[in-house]
């Protein structure tokens, strides 16, 4: 093994930059291996030249701490199962192999696995390292970038809570996730949120009314709810929209819930959307222990010639899975059974049913 490649897919998140400089030391000191940084996801490898940038030991001195990614990344629909997928797994191979690699680190979530999954079958030795704000990945019980992204939630609804005391509102804060909860579910319970609407408990507005009622009678004439972006009224659909740039985002289910709360409760109703700044800043020490973890064992993997695998964290322990075991499945949901279900309600939040 002399020659290894990186590359970071998807949409950002705090603690790309962290796996990657960990992969680049580990790589170096370790191993004496040399590190191509690939730009952009795959389409560094599809581009002529290949895009590409060395790494060595001074290349990530300083980004430890950094968001965002060095290396760029891409998710506008990206996928080799698109009319055009054989030309792009044709020019991704012929970029791969012209650089020397005997492997290559992909850093990225569901969609970026899969396509590394593909090029695994295709001849390609690949190794997965998970990350999404989201934490929905099949087989990890953590994604790098949801632990930095939850501290943002968990903030954001604290400093609402002093704002909707003072002035008798309620505060809706819209927050990313896709089809699953967690990043609404975990930031809401740490921030104390009192109504949190998760994709996977279709909700009700009566549920979420007579909760706010309730705390009027209690006195208190404020209430915090975060809805998830992919949470939906019970009977309706999570709402997507199509963005300008062609991608199919969801969105705009907080400014629906906030209207529907100001009319039946006539309180004065107010919305925040957390949007890409979830993504962005610093990661937190959580994600950079993470990312540093991940990262060790996916080089140790690529020395021995485990390629085929996405390294995973469960039950506190850094192992690996098969390609299989990701590829193509649903995304990871929270489950009913999920203790911090039961704590929510238990502690008396609503979750909207
Ligand atoms: O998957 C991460 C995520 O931030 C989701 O939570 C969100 O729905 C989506 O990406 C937004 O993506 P874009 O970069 O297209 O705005």
């Amino acid at each position: 093994m002399k020659k290894i490649g990186i590359c970071t897919g998807g949409g950002d998140c705090p603690g790309l930059n962290a796996a990657i400089r960990c992969v680049v030391k580990h790589a170096i000191h370790t191993h004496n291996i040399q590190v191509i940084g690939i730009k952009d996801s795959f389409q560094g490898l599809q581009s002529r030249p290949v895009a590409t940038m060395e790494l060595r030991y001074d290349h990530v001195a300083d980004i430890l701490h950094k968001g965002g990614t060095i290396l760029g990344t891409y998710n506008k629909g990206d996928s080799f199962s698109s009319s055009d997928g054989h030309q792009k797994i044709k020019l991704t191979r012929e970029g791969f192999e012209s650089l020397g690699l005997d492997a290559l680190i992909v850093v990225g979530g569901e969609g970026t696995q899969t396509m590394a999954s593909q090029l695994h079958e295709l001849g390609i030795p690949t190794i997965g390292i998970p990350k999404t704000i989201d934490n929905d990945l099949p087989e990890t019980d953590q994604t790098i970038g949801f632990s930095s992204c939850i501290d943002l939630v968990n903030e954001s609804v604290m400093r609402l809570q002093s704002t909707a005391e003072s002035h008798d509102r309620v505060m809706v804060l819209e927050v990313m996730g896709r089809d699953s909860g967690f990043i609404a579910l975990h930031g809401g319970i740490a921030g104390g949120a009192n109504i949190i609407l998760i994709p996977e408990i279709p909700f009700t507005y009566e549920s979420i009314c007579a909760k706010i009622k309730y705390r009027q009678s209690l006195g208190r004439n404020y209430s915090l709810v975060v809805v998830s972006e992919g949470a939906y009224p019970k009977g309706e659909d999570a709402k997507y929209k199509l963005h300008a740039s062609g991608s199919k985002n969801l969105g705009g289910i907080g400014q629906i819930v906030a209207d529907e709360l100001q009319k039946r409760t006539q309180m004065d109703t107010r919305i925040t959307v957390l949007g890409h700044l979830q993504r962005g800043g610093q990661p937190n020490t959580s994600d950079k222990i993470l990312a540093t973890r991940f990262a060790i064992h996916a080089v140790d993997l690529a020395v021995k010639g485990e390629t085929g695998k996405v390294v995973v964290l469960q039950n506190g322990q850094i192992t690996a899975v098969p390609y299989e075991k990701i590829k193509n499945h649903e995304r990871r949901k929270i489950s009913m059974e999920d203790d911090l279900v039961k704590a929510a309600e238990d502690i008396g939040v609503c979750l909207g049913r």
